[in-house]
């Protein structure tokens, strides 16, 4: 795709703020200068604000002020004006009950403090998991001009001269303890070895997966994702940006520009590639909503089909994040995919060129970490889409985290109605379940648990783990962390709490498994399910107000991405009228 840049200088939207003699320029200016800001600051330059979701209640971000002050001197440099804004930060490891029900919210603030202030270009300072949708999410419907910037990802975790990976140790860890296989007291010892540094989750999960994908859309300069937190080129990354946003304002260069229908697909095939987090299904989705661009599961599952996972972190293989940006990063799986003819090369990125210009020269420096197509994990990398009886409108697995064998699969449901239901007997030795068996939990969809929590990846049965097995067939409405595994069917759709069929299974009903086949159905007559459906009554009261209400009754299924359904599109930048 060829991009025109625009005609410099021209007004931008900023100088209806700050531009003239008027009281109300007058009164704008005079305020900003009480920061200790030289008038000439104001002369029509691009403002540049600095969206910073730092906080220390988000850990994987609480490093952020370091990274926006260089942005910050990188805007300064090309000659704008920067200005770091806190905008709302979404914690994936403290936020009740999950970080997923306030992405929506998130967006939502992002996009009107871009809209309603004076700013040109954005640079979005991001890191834990929701916190780069959403904050993508808001700057698409505003469509100013727009850099991301990730936080990067914590240093290797290691106990006792192992690997340890967030999250994904975490649920090992969990398991062991359940069979017998470690101690209460060694699980505690793990855990200060687990986070040993700022930075987001070491593991190709949400975080890293995100980080990726943006990039991959062309939303950040090249090699953002990988590079370490504490690695002084994340500073560089940051210096950068704050210099190359500048020019993005003067050329006019947009999200609009940047995430079309081939960006899509060549972010959702390196997902493929890097075994990325089925939640990107949920944020490409949505996001793509922001864009206008019809984006679908099919296209997921269609474009992702062939792709080989070339890169051997965990949860699906055995490295993290510090090893992939050693051994070449981002850059060099984009180049294989280009070489493999996967990747719309033209593809625009905020450099303001092709794609393939960022990448052709990137080199792998260890293929045991970005492994040669022949050995890679699994040569049908992307994420399968199953629909059937039991999933109209989808649901989603994530196949290079899955047990092959367990791929095909017949058997009999254990229901359980919700996460508590779950909790209170999953480890009752009394409990009718075998390895056989398909573990079923409802209601923790995007409206019922609500916000679609990461607990799809429910742990094993304590007497199945006791005989050495380590994974079964596990079928929800729910989400998983990205840096878990199995074989999990999530994001089962419509949801239980909508009255999909998920919501009248039943104990003791046959439940088949075909991801060959792209199926899932559950075994009883079109009769019976008609009957059983036409029964059902939610089995929660919906909030009665505040954010949970607007959220209940706006979410959208996570077939559509979880957004909510008045806020899909582009409703631009065009500056409100002065209020004084
Ligand atoms: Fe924040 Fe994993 S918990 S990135």
């Amino acid at each position: 795709m060829t991009f025109k840049p625009a005609k410099w200088p021209r007004k931008l939207r900023s100088q209806e703020w700050f531009a003239g003699t008027s009281k109300d320029a007058i009164y704008h200016r005079s305020w900003m200068k009480n920061q200790g800001l030289p008038a000439d600051l104001f002369d029509g330059r691009p403002v540049i604000g600095i969206l910073n979701t730092f906080s220390e209640l988000n850990p994987c971000n609480a490093h952020l002020n370091d990274l926006a002050e260089r942005v910050k001197h990188g805007v300064y440099e090309a000659g704008g004006l920067p200005v770091i804004v806190p905008v709302f930060s979404v914690s994936e490891s403290g936020f009740r009950p999950t970080a997923m029900m306030f992405r929506n919210l998130a967006a939502m603030a992002v996009e009107e403090t871009i809209r309603g202030q004076q700013m040109d270009g954005v640079v979005c300072l991001v890191g834990c998991d929701k916190t780069t949708p959403s904050l993508l999410m808001g700057a698409a419907s505003v469509d100013l001009p727009t850099i991301m910037v990730s936080g990067g990802p914590m240093l290797n975790g290691y106990y006792r001269g192992e690997r340890v990976g967030s999250g994904t140790h975490l649920w090992k860890f969990s398991e062991a303890v359940k069979a017998g296989e470690m101690t209460a007291e060694e699980f505690v010892e793990a855990e200060a070895s687990m986070s040993r540094s700022p930075g987001s989750c070491n593991t190709m999960g949400t975080a890293s997966t995100m980080a990726s994908m943006v990039e991959a859309l062309g939303m950040t300069l090249s090699g953002n994702a990988a590079i370490p937190a504490v690695d002084s080129r994340r500073r560089v990354m940051a210096h950068l940006t704050g210099r190359r946003i500048v020019q993005m304002v003067k050329d006019d260069l947009k999200p609009s520009d940047i995430l079309t229908r081939e960006a899509f697909q060549n972010a959702i095939r390196t997902n493929a590639a890097i075994g990325g987090s089925t939640n990107a299904v949920i944020h490409l989705l949505a996001i793509a909503g922001r864009c206008g661009i019809d984006l679908t599961l099919n296209d997921w599952d269609d474009w992702g089909r062939d792709v080989p996972t070339i890169v051997n972190l965990m949860p699906s293989g055995k490295y993290l994040m510090e090893e992939f940006f050693y051994a070449g990063g981002l850059p060099a799986v984009i180049k294989r995919l280009g070489e493999a003819g996967l990747l719309n090369k033209d593809a625009l990125t905020v450099s303001g060129g092709p794609v393939w210009d960022e990448v052709k020269d990137a080199r792998i420096d260890n293929d045991d970490v970005i492994l040669p197509a022949e050995k890679a994990l699994t040569q049908s990398g992307g994420i399968v889409v199953v629909r059937g009886n039991l999933a109209p409108d989808g649901a989603v697995l994530k196949p290079s985290a899955a047990t092959p064998a367990l791929m095909q699969h017949r058997g009999r449901a254990v229901v359980f109605e919700d996460i508590d239901d779950y909790k209170a007997r999953i480890e009752d030795e009394a409990l009718d379940i075998d390895e056989t068996c398909v573990m079923v939990m409802k209601n923790c969809g995007p409206r019922g648990y609500p916000g679609m929590a990461e607990v799809g990846n429910m742990g094993l049965p304590p007497k199945v783990l006791r005989k050495g097995i380590t994974d079964m067939v596990r079928i929800s409405d729910a989400r998983m962390s990205g840096t878990a595994y199995g074989t999990v069917v999530l994001h089962t759709s419509p949801e239980a709490a909508r009255g999909g069929p998920l919501a009248v299974v039943r104990t003791g009903d046959m439940i088949e498994l075909d991801v060959a086949n792209r199926r899932l159905h559950l075994d009883i007559s079109d009769e019976e399910l008609a009957a059983r459906l036409a029964a059902w009554k939610p089995a929660v009261e919906p909030p009665s107000g505040g954010y949970a209400k607007l959220y209940h009754d706006h979410v959208q299924g996570a077939d559509k991405g979880a957004d909510m359904d008045f806020l899909t599109g582009c409703r631009g930048n065009a500056v409100a009228r002065e209020s004084h």
